[in-house]
C-alpha cells in the first residue's frame, strides 16, 4: 500500500511516504462496501457496477488514494463473458444510472434510427475497402446479388434487408435491458459475427461463408455512430429532456458503444 502512495507522495523524505489526499478519503464504510475481500460471486460482480453508488459523471482527478486495488484475472476476462463485462462496466462506471438516462432519451432517439442506419450504410459505401465487403451473400437473403461495385446501390434488395438487422442492434442500444447478460452476449456476438466466425444459430443453420471485416473499419464504424447518436440526443428539445440529462445520457451513450467496441476488438486482438 506505502509503494502505491509513494509516486502519489508530496513529501521528499523518502521514509514519509504520505497520501496527499489523505483527507479527502472515501468514509471506511464506502471503501468496505466496495472491497473485493469478500470475493464476490461472478454474478455479484456483474451487477455492482449497475448498483453502484458512484456518481457515473464524477470525471474530475479522483481525490482519494486508492485503498485497495481490484483483482483482475487477465485470463479469465478472455474466457468468461460475463467477468469480462463486469471489468468493462466498473472501469467505465456504467451504472443503473446510466441505464436510466439511456431510456429516457430512447423514445425519441428511436425517431433518428432509421436515418442514422441509412446514413451507416452511405458511408460505407463511400469507400471501396468497405463497400465491397457487401457484395457477398448475407445470411438469409436469397434474392439477386450485384456482381460489381457500381450494380451495388444503397436500395439493392440486399443492402435493404440488411438495414434490418443495423437497425435491430440500434433499437437494442437504445432499449437493451442491462442487467441481463443476453444484452452482452448478443453485443459479444454481433463482434464475432465480424470476425469469420459464425456466432448466431441463424448463420449456422443457413450456412453461409463467414464475413471478415477489418476492425479498422469497425472503429471508424463506431466512431460514426457515436457521433450521429451523440448529435441526435443533444437536439432533443429541453422541454423533452433537460439539458443536465442529455448530458449525462451522452456520457452513458459512449459507455455502451466503447464496451462494444471492446466487445469487437477483443475477438480480433485477443486480449
Ligand atoms: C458500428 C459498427 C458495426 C455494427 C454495430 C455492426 C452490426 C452488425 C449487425 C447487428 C449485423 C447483423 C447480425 C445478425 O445477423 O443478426 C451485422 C452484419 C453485417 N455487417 Fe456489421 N456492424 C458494424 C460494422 C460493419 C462494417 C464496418 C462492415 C463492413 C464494412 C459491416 C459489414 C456487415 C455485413 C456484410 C453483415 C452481414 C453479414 C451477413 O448477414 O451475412 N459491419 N453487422
Amino acid at each position: 500500500m506505502e509503494k502505491r502512495f509513494a509516486t502519489l507522495s508530496v513529501d521528499s523524505s523518502p521514509e514519509t511516504l504520505v497520501c496527499p489526499f489523505a483527507e479527502h478519503s472515501k468514509p471506511a464504510s464506502l471503501n468496505s462496501s466496495t472491497s473485493r475481500s469478500e470475493s464476490p460471486t461472478a454474478t455479484e460482480r456483474s451487477h455492482t457496477p449497475l448498483h453502484s453508488a458512484s456518481s457515473h459523471t464524477d470525471y474530475e482527478p479522483p481525490m482519494q488514494c486508492p485503498i485497495f486495488t481490484q483483482e483482475v484475472d487477465p485470463l479469465l476476462i478472455k474466457t468468461s463473458l460475463e467477468d469480462r463485462v463486469a471489468y468493462l462496466t466498473d472501469f467505465l462506471g456504467f451504472t443503473s444510472r446510466d441505464a436510466e438516462l439511456i431510456s429516457k432519451i430512447a423514445p425519441t432517439v428511436n425517431e433518428v434510427i432509421p436515418s442514422m442506419v441509412d446514413g451507416m450504410y452511405a458511408k460505407m459505401f463511400e469507400f471501396d475497402i468497405t463497400k465491397k465487403i457487401f457484395l457477398t451473400r448475407n445470411q438469409g437473403f436469397d434474392g439477386p446479388l450485384p456482381q460489381t461495385l457500381e450494380e451495388l446501390t444503397l436500395d439493392s434488395a440486399q443492402i435493404v434487408f440488411r438495414k434490418v438487422f443495423m437497425k435491430a442492434w440500434a433499437r437494442r442500444v437504445l432499449t437493451a435491458d442491462y442487467r441481463n447478460g443476453k444484452t452482452w452476449a448478443y453485443m459479444d456476438k454481433v463482434g464475432i459475427m465480424h470476425t469469420g466466425a459464425s456466432p448466431f444459430k441463424h448463420q449456422r443453420t443457413m450456412g453461409i461463408a463467414p464475413l471478415n471485416v477489418p476492425y479498422r473499419d469497425i472503429a471508424l464504424m463506431l466512431g460514426w455512430v457515436q457521433s450521429a447518436l451523440h448529435s441526435a440526443i443533444l437536439n432533443i428539445p429541453d422541454t423533452t429532456v433537460s439539458a443536465a440529462d442529455k448530458i449525462e445520457a451522452v456520457v452513458a451513450i459512449n459507455k455502451v458503444l466503447w464496451i462494444q467496441n471492446d466487445l469487437f476488438s477483443r475477438h480480433y486482438i485477443g486480449d
